[in-house]
């Protein structure tokens, strides 16, 4: 796994683009796993200020969604297809042909889950996997004791994640109880793995991921068994990393051309 500390988060946001441009660059047609929340956004901010400017042509980027609520109906401003379609694929000037994600309102929920994982399988798998982390380590929806080998599936989120996501909703009783999430074997089959964190308040989770042992209990530790991850933080996020010196002159010494 590598770790890169960045100043804040913006400088995390324009390192992950340069690394998704490069990528879109070599492969146009590559997919991109988003994911949501607050972390993701200066990855966006700094994608969509490349498109406007001409560097980048992300016209044949192919997107997927990461997680969904289960309920919410799909043009419900908080749905996660409606956030991902906002800051991701309008910004980059795609439009819903090129996107994909899980039905959260599919009558038959596993179903909608098993054909989920058949079409990012269908679609050649995921190039890059953009994730955030819970502050309970979590990585998609997979919370605490989430199988390390499980599929796109429902999960019921714990309440620490419902207070954590009230911010986007008039209130706790509004945010969905049932999430669909790629499971964790899921994530793992991305190519390639890209995880920000920014904050002090996810310097612990963080540091369990990195540097604890791989378990169930943090789902992130997964990470650890990918054999190409990226994990990106910001000096507060880095702050509980004992070996946070040893990641910086690893990345100092690593040769420009080779990218994350
Ligand atoms: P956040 O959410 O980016 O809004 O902190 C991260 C997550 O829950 O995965």
């Amino acid at each position: 796994m590598e770790v890169v500390i960045v100043p804040d988060a913006k400088a995390g946001g324009a390192l992950i683009a340069e690394a998704i441009a490069a990528l879109l660059s070599r492969k146009p047609d590559a997919l991109l796993g988003v994911a949501t929340g607050s972390t993701p956004l200066p990855v966006y901010e700094a994608l969509a200020a490349r498109v406007r400017s001409g560097a980048l042509d992300a016209s044949r980027a192919r997107i997927c969604q990461l997680d969904e609520y289960v309920g919410l109906p799909a043009d419900h401003p908080e749905s996660y297809r409606s956030t991902v379609l906002r800051q991701v694929v309008e910004p980059l000037g795609l439009t819903e042909s090129s996107f994909m994600g899980p039905d959260g309102n599919a009558e038959d929920v596993q179903g909608a889950c098993d054909a989920y994982d058949r079409a990012l399988a269908e679609a050649g798998g995921v190039d890059l996997q953009l994730l955030g982390i819970g502050t309970d380590g979590h990585i998609g929806f997979n919370e605490p004791c989430s199988s390390l080998a499980s599929r796109t599936r429902i999960k019921t989120l714990t309440e620490q994640t419902r207070q954590d996501n009230a911010r986007f909703f008039a209130g706790i009783d509004e945010v969905p109880h049932h999430v669909i999430t790629q499971g964790i074997g899921t994530i793992l089959e991305a190519r390639h793995l890209v995880l920000l964190a920014t904050g002090a308040g996810k310097a612990e989770a963080v540091a369990r991921s990195v540097e604890g042992p791989v378990s169930a209990l943090v789902p992130a530790s997964a990470l650890q068994l990918h054999p190409h991850a990226t994990v990106v933080v910001d000096e507060a996020a880095a702050s509980r990393l004992k070996l946070a010196d040893y990641f910086r002159a690893t990345y100092a010494a690593k040769p420009a051309w080779q990218g994350l």
